[in-house]
């Protein structure tokens, strides 16, 4: 496959940062992941370098992913798609845990590494070691002919572009897409519906679109980041399809503005982070609209009650909240493509609220290349 990156090229384009350019380039990103994959006659996609038949497909009884910060919650999100899309068990771990634990490495299980860069020394590390003890691993990675693809059995270009911001956007949020379809894919070898997959295949069309109208709201979001930026700590929460966006949110705010932040699964939080939660600790919150909300709804109250401040990311404006930040609708098992994105905007305002070197932020580099 080829992939065309002279559309995005490492000009500024008009923006003051990589980043800024990066979140806003999300819309043709998302468009170019999902461009000539789509199977409309068998409601279903087509994955060219996958390098997995529907024998083999069908035969895998368990799905592991292996990444590094944001790529790992990625696959948390990939994870849960492929659960719930393909009806197979389905986890996420990160690559230098994995590696560190002599892990059992079972046959029937599919092993998926995923990396922006493809050359993340312990998502590499990982994968060697697998290909040493004879699993199957597949690459869902952004830099072609990098490591990580090469080392791979096959897997899925993300076609994100390049991202020079060391802070990931458009390849997280190309990634998820990317687990969409392969999910989508494994659902419908197996047992996802003609109806569901059409269902799918709707919402991922809808994507651009929608990205683009959560970008109009950018002026919205850089006032609330001026009213938060002042923040001791953020906490983060959500459940099951919320949490990996608000584990994300919460890397993306911290590595960028340099404001701590926590993500928690809302029901944790009465466990112990609750006793945190106080005016200066603001707590951001992601609900979809989906089965959970009203238990979500019920941990707002908890937050309230503490007098803790809220922020929610929702689909409609939430009362106990003290502001939301509506996203549109989209079919439930995408939610969290889309819920992240108000977030790096968020990240991003912070950060520029507080004077921060965006594109660089200390002590980071784009790729970890070393142990
Ligand atoms: C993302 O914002 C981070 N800079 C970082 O967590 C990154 O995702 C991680 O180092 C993995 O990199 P990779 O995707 O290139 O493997």
């Amino acid at each position: 496959t080829t992939v065309e990156w002279e559309a995005e090229s490492y000009d500024m384009g008009g923006h003051d940062t990589y980043m800024h350019k990066e979140i806003h380039e999300q819309v043709d990103a998302v468009d170019r992941v999902l461009r000539g994959r789509i199977d409309d006659r068998f409601s279903t996609v087509r994955l060219g370098g996958l390098n997995l038949d529907a024998r083999e497909a069908r035969g895998v009884r368990r799905v592991k992913i292996l990444g590094c910060g944001s790529a790992y919650h990625t696959g948390l999100i990939g994870a849960q798609l492929i659960e719930e899309l393909a009806r197979i068990p389905a986890d996420a771990e990160p690559a230098s845990e994995f590696r560190y634990r002599n892990p059992v490495v079972d046959p029937d299980t599919l092993y998926i590494a995923v990396s922006q860069s493809g050359e993340t020394y312990d998502t590499l590390a990982a994968v060697q070691e697998l290909k040493r003890k004879g699993a199957r691993v597949l690459g869902v990675v952004n830099v072609v002919g990098s490591a990580i693809a090469r080392e791979t059995d096959g897997g899925v270009y993300v076609h994100a572009g390049p991202e020079v911001c060391v802070v990931s956007t458009k390849c997280f949020t190309n990634t998820a897409v990317a687990f969409a379809l392969l999910a989508l894919h494994l659902g419908r070898i197996r047992d996802l519906s003609v109806a569901d997959g059409k269902r799918i295949i709707a919402g991922l069309r809808k994507l651009p679109e929608q990205i683009a109208e959560v970008l109009r709201g950018e002026e919205e979001i850089k006032k609330l980041a001026a009213e938060y930026a002042n923040a001791k700590s953020m906490m983060f929460v959500g459940r099951v399809r919320g949490y990996p966006v608000a584990r994300e949110a919460s890397l993306k705010l911290k590595e960028v503005s340099y404001v701590h932040a926590e993500a928690y699964p809302a029901s944790e939080l009465k466990h112990g982070p609750l006793a945190l939660i106080e005016p200066e600790v603001p707590t951001v919150a992601v609900l979809p609209d989906d089965d959970l909300l009203e238990k979500n709804r019920a941990t707002l109250e908890e937050i309230k009650a503490r007098s803790g401040r809220i922020l929610a990311v929702a689909h409609r404006e939430q009362e106990k909240a003290d502001h939301t930040i509506v996203v549109p609708r989209n079919e439930v098992e995408l939610d969290p493509i889309l819920m992240g994105i108000p977030l790096q905007l968020l990240a991003y305002h912070t950060a520029l609220a507080l004077g921060r070197d965006i594109d660089k932020p200390r002590n980071l580099a784009k790729s970890v290349t070393v142990e």
